[in-house]
């Protein structure tokens, strides 16, 4: 089994860019379904949900290539499976990014129905129902949603609930139905509007990506197109935090600022010093110890719960006590457990965590419990005293 061994305790310095947002990624490998044609991805990030989005694509008949400057042309025409297996959606929830696609382009789709996972129960209703005001069937069967369509046809919808890969489905869904799409109280996250840019090079007519309204012109078919991957915002985010728990002074480029304004303004909260032009941040840390920051996550624009478990650790080493709300998913503070093992004094109560901060954190032996959490552990390792090992890094991979 793998491990990673972190000595903590040096100051993180110098440049880093970003690899390609990986929730960006995922539904733009996705949405390759909805065209004949070959479709150029760069900038992908090297990640094991990529390796997993292609195997899925992959055992459905797609075909993907990797060139020698590292770009991915995918050709999903002629599908012959139109299926996402159980082994493959319950290591990756985001396999049900397929379902708009596959129902716009092949009139069916037989998805593994995700199940809880390590951060909450995370049902996708709002997915389904949504279709379903397309003109979409969708019984439930055997642990699969069976989902088929004629002709998905155009719709005024509104989300009960704001929802991620949801927007993205029915906005790659409505891309080839017939008429006019709707999509109300939808989430603004900057991932979607790149799909949405993504889209419309390939002959979409998308409106509104990135606001809480987006309407969509169905039209007859899409081309192929050559797209590059933005970077990504929360590998940005916690390397801010990174300098910010090691008193650090770092300079990001190739990042755009407004993708992480709430996580900016809260690092400068703690009394970090951080400086941005369109593509890039510099930070240091003045403060000899930073200051405790309250943090409520919420839908983009607001703190995103993707940043949360890494601001745990630097309100672990503050000042005072911070009090951090997780708003969107109920079991997202499995890192504190393994937190309090490195010396920090965390309580839970529900979805709130109060954090009192400590003047120091000691190397531990600690788990990962999932992707962003496994990304506060090594937060912590690299502001602790002595070793920590980290186990379980198949997380970190992801
Ligand atoms: N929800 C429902 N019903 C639905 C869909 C969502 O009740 O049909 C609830 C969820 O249970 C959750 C909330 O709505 O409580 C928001 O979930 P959302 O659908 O927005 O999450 P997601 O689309 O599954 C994406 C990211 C997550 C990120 C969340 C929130 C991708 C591939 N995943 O998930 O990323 O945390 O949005 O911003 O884009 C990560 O990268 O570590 C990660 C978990």
């Amino acid at each position: 089994m793998e491990k990673l061994l972190i000595k903590g305790g040096n100051q993180l310095s110098g440049k880093i860019t970003c690899s390609g947002a990986k929730n960006a990624a995922l539904p733009m490998i996705a949405s390759t379904i909805l065209s004949d044609e070959k479709v150029t991805l760069k900038n992908l990030p090297y990640l094991q949900d990529i390796t997993t989005m292609f195997e899925l694509l992959g055992s459905m008949g797609a075909d993907i290539l990797l060139d020698e400057d590292m770009n991915f042309t995918i050709q999903s025409n002629n599908l012959k499976d139109i299926e996402a297996r159980y082994e493959l959606v319950k290591t990756m929830r985001a396999s049900i990014l397929v379902l708009g696609p596959l129902l716009a382009k092949y009139g069916k789709a037989r998805i593994a129905l995700p199940g809880g996972c390590a951060i909450g129960s995370r049902p996708v209703n709002y997915h389904l129902d949504s279709l379903k005001q397309m003109g979409a069937e969708i019984v439930l069967k055997n642990g699969y949603i069976e989902a088929s369509a004629k002709n998905l046809k155009g719709a005024d919808i509104r989300f009960d609930g704001v929802t991620v890969t949801g927007t993205e489905n029915l906005m790659m869904a409505a891309t080839l139905a017939e008429g006019k799409t709707t999509l109300l109280n939808v989430a603004k996250e900057p991932e979607i509007a790149d799909l949405a840019d993504m889209l419309n090079s390939m002959g979409a007519k998308i409106d509104g990506a990135g606001s809480d309204k987006i309407t969509i012109q169905g039209v007859e078919k899409l081309s192929g197109t050559s797209f590059e991957i933005p970077a990504d915002r929360i590998e940005a985010g916690t390397y801010l935090a990174a300098a910010a728990v090691t008193k650090g002074d770092i300079k990001i480029e190739g990042i755009n600022p407004n993708r992480l304004m709430k996580v900016i303004d809260k690092l400068i909260n703690t009394g970090a010093k951080v400086d941005y032009d369109e593509d890039s941040i510099s930070f240091s840390m003045s403060n000899d110890i930073p200051d405790p920051v309250d943090i409520t996550t919420a839908p983009f624009p607001e703190f995103p719960t993707d940043m949360q478990a890494q601001f745990s650790v630097i309100n672990a080493i503050s000042s005072g006590t911070a009090n951090i709300y997780e708003t969107i998913f109920e079991n997202r503070f499995m890192h504190i457990l393994e937190l309090n093992r490195m010396g920090c004094d965390i309580s839970v109560n529900g979805n709130h965590a109060i954090i009192k901060g400590v003047k120091s954190l000691y190397g531990a032996e600690v788990m990962a419990t999932d992707l962003r959490a496994s990304a506060s552990l090594i937060l912590a390792g690299l502001c602790a005293k002595g070793e920590t090992v980290v186990d379980r890094i198949y997380h970190i991979d992801r």
